[in-house]
């Protein structure tokens, strides 16, 4: 029932392909002649590149050679990659000889070369691809792939290279949560190719949360059976038409667990399963209340955050958990098992007599050491079905088996500390691998954790700290990204967080570190797109639009307009209304325009806009107008800003707000009041829908002076003086929306920081603000 507001970050964009001059030529010398060959632009950057002279033009007649089925496979992979990027697919021929394309799996490498290393020769003579493991050849093949779709459909011409290549890290992860929103099949093996063709080798499936449990157990059928739904909040969660209660549900059944594993397998990516305990666990706990170390009954949770709801440690419990995991070990073959342990606050340990009698009983001194005695009981458990346990950092808060692998999250400390113990590690740190938190500063974002963390960030992060000593730097396994999923309700909305980002998590997991370049990086990007259009697999666009920020000039009718780029491609543009092309005018220094103005823009790299046009209208009335996102929070409004979406229509695009949960506050710094009367204000209502645990003494709200509450504007900042206040009535308009006027005190003139806010507790909804605008007298 809520309107949407328009979102174009998502929109589709088709890319013209360049078209290279065709060749049926294959052994080289005409080829040269007839077009041009690419310049390799790969990612993740190999290890080595060298180029010679002499071409070799590949075409839907370019024939490919393997023996053996190993060589084989990778061959049809190949093949079936290039179709997929709308290139013919390539015939074998059983006979080696010039002009081919040879898949060759060597009896063994040269000294030091592990299995996923690779050479890629390209000759006027022909492309020999060699490994001495599949996995190499499979490398390579993604190579060879990235340098034929850098031509049209499957026909380029190469120049001669030699590629030598080896990745840096074992684990180059990603981590996927279908917990809170949940993926299905197909989309996982869309991930799961698009990792492949970034090299990246783990998915780690967070399976189980307090939100739902995803994995069929065939001894508990009601971990999913009552664990797989729950009702999501708001209007979200109601049938439009009756009213009535609609769950959100999915779960994974064994058998599409064993088809993922297996499709992974076929592009060497491992699958590593998380089952999270003794937190992150009200799910389980719903379906099997026995579990749980309170008598209050619990459904699987709609709301986001941290949760008091921790499973017992009695031996039950473990039994049950050594059941659970026993299923788990035999659909998952690779080595690690993750076990979770993040987040788990101890407040229903503390008030239970039973785990405190429990901790005495296995000698536990506090809850963290019980926590630890169950990481110990699961990973003697693991151990015997020769599995290995992972966990996030929390678990190094209690005694460790030193066989346990730390996923460090809450920054590199934890990794850093557990490499120094001895443990592995694999290096997610929230602040540069959390690709839930918004990239850009655009208003195009989708929802998301606001605090940005650019394409540059992800890049720029190395997961080997400076200060780990060199003896135990073999510890840290590599790097992985993860996704979560409450503020990501799609498909469309997962492609946009994890890409680009993820390319530039791959090219420091497989890189070595004194090849990577951002500068490079970003210069590769705009060819990676054009794959990515190829293959069908969505990306931010928002990294590649223009930004632009205005500053007005009421009194004198113009405004001072600056443009940028997130990552600094040039930006064209125009003030005609024309779209803008390569050759339109170069953003350099900031833009006086008359008002009214339209100015139209675009980033540019390789001659192309990297993304369609975007026209900014500019009016003396839009400039009387600020969204939420313009204005910003604010300054003492707590650290807990969110992007955050309405809870309705069920289906479709929803309007999108940037509101802090502990304080609902925005403020417009140096609004100049000067011949305003009053102040519209567009608000919406959300679901509050928060577990804050122990932040929960930070959650600050003014309180009301009415019953329902009210919006209050200030000038001055939030410490200010009161310029309106305006009760609120107890629901919005049909539309999802309220608008309000408040006339300006007699009087109220200059430059003033506009503090606008919500007063009362009016949980389970909380008001946001969409707008405001300045009413001139
Ligand atoms: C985590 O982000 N709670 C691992």
């Amino acid at each position: 029932m809520k309107r949407p507001i328009a979102h174009r970050a998502l929109a589709g964009l088709a890319f013209a392909l360049l078209a290279l001059a065709g060749c049926k030529d294959r052994t080289g010398e005409a080829a040269a002649a007839a077009s041009t060959p690419i310049t390799p632009s790969l990612i993740p950057a190999p290890v080595d590149l060298q180029t010679s002279a002499g071409t070799f033009a590949i075409d839907g007649d370019t024939r490919l050679f393997a023996e053996g089925d190993a060589a084989t496979r990778v061959a049809q992979q190949f093949s079936a990659y290039l179709q997929s990027a709308g290139a013919p697919a390539l015939k074998t021929t059983r006979e080696d000889g010039k002009g081919l394309i040879r898949f060759v799996l060597e009896a063994a490498g040269a000294e030091g070369t592990g299995p996923e290393a690779y050479t890629l020769d390209v000759t006027p003579d022909g492309i020999t691809v060699k490994a001495h493991d599949e996995r190499g050849l499979f490398y390579g093949a993604v190579t060879l792939w990235q340098l034929v779709t850098q031509g049209d459909k499957g026909r380029v011409t190469l120049p001669a290279l030699h590629i030598e290549d080896a990745p840096r890290f074992t684990w180059r992860g990603f981590m996927l949560d279908p917990a809170r929103h949940f993926q299905q099949v197909e989309d996982v093996k869309k991930v799961i190719d698009a990792m492949a063709l970034h090299k990246l080798n783990t998915l780690h499936w967070h399976l189980t949360d307090d939100q739902g449990w995803r994995i069929e157990i065939k001894q508990y059928p009601k971990l999913t059976g009552i664990g797989g739904c729950r009702i999501p909040a708001g209007d979200g969660g109601k049938d439009p038409k009756t009213g009535e209660p609609r769950p959100y549900c999915g779960f994974y059944t064994q058998d599409q667990i064993r088809d993922v594993v297996k499709y992974a397998a076929e592009r060497h990516i491992t699958v590593v399963p998380e089952i999270n305990v003794p937190g992150h666990a009200t799910a389980a706990i719903s379906a099997y209340p026995e579990l749980g170390s309170i008598d209050t009954p619990l459904v699987p949770s709609n709301e986001w955050g941290v949760f008091p709801n921790l499973v017992n440690v009695e031996e039950p419990t473990i039994t049950f958990l050594e059941n659970v995991l026993g299923e788990v070990v035999q659909l998952f073959p690779g080595t690690y098992v993750h076990i979770g342990g993040d987040e788990a606050v101890k407040d229903q340990w503390e008030a239970s007599a039973r785990e405190q009698a429990r901790m005495r009983q296995v000698g536990a001194k506090t809850e963290m050491d019980l926590q630890g005695y169950l990481v110990e009981r699961l990973e003697k458990y693991l151990s015997t079905h020769g599995k290995r346990l992972i966990g996030w950092d929390e678990i190094l808060e209690a005694k460790l088996p030193p066989e346990a692998t730390v996923m460090s999250w809450r920054g590199i400390e934890g990794g850093l500390q557990a490499a120094r113990q001895g443990h592995d590690v694999v290096m997610s740190p929230s602040n540069k691998t959390y690709l839930d938190y918004l990239q850009t500063a655009s208003p195009n974002e989708p929802p998301g954790r606001p605090a940005l963390i650019t394409l540059q960030d992800v890049y720029g992060f190395e997961p080997v700290p400076a200060e780990l000593e060199e003896s135990q730097r073999h510890h840290i396994l590599g790097i992985q990204a993860n996704l979560w999923t409450e503020h990501t309700r799609t498909f469309a909305r997962l492609q946009h967080n994890a890409f680009p980002r993820l390319a530039a998590v791959a090219e420091t997991g497989w890189t070595p570190a004194a090849k990577k370049d951002l500068a490079s990086f970003i210069a590769r990007l705009p060819t990676q797109l054009k794959r990515y259009d190829a293959i069908g697999l969505g990306y931010a666009k928002t990294p590649f639009e223009p930004l632009i920020a205005t500053e007005d000039n009421r009194k004198a009718g113009t405004a001072k307009v600056t443009l940028s780029n997130p990552l600094d491609y040039p930006v064209h543009y125009t003030t005609d209304g024309s779209e803008p092309t390569q050759t339109s005018p170069t953003f350099a220094a900031p833009l006086d325009v008359k008002l009214p103005a339209t100015v139209r823009a675009a980033a540019f790299a390789d001659g192309r806009a990297l993304a369609p046009a975007s026209t900014f209208e500019l009016t003396p009335a839009a400039m009387l107008t600020r969204t939420d996102e313009a204005m910003g929070v604010c300054p003492d409004a707590g650290r807990l800003l969110l992007r955050l979406e309405d809870d309705g229509p069920l289906e479709g695009e929803r309007a999108i707000f940037n509101a802090t949960i502990f304080y609902p506050c925005w403020q417009w710094n140096q609004a100049d009041l000067d011949g305003i009367a009053s102040i519209k204000v567009r608000a919406g209502r959300i679901p509050y829908y928060f577990q804050l645990a122990h932040d929960e003494p930070n959650r600050n709200f003014e309180p009301a002076k009415s019953p329902l509450g009210e919006l209050e504007i200030l000038g001055g900042g939030c410490k200010g003086h009161t310029l309106a206040t305006v009760a609120l009535p107890a629901a919005p308009n049909a539309d999802g929306f309220l608008d309000l006027e408040a006339a300006l005190p007699a009087g109220t003139t200059g430059k003033q920081d506009l503090c606008v806010r919500f007063t009362g507790d009016t949980r389970p909804q909380m008001w946001v603000l969409d707008r405001i605008t300045l009413q001139p007298r």
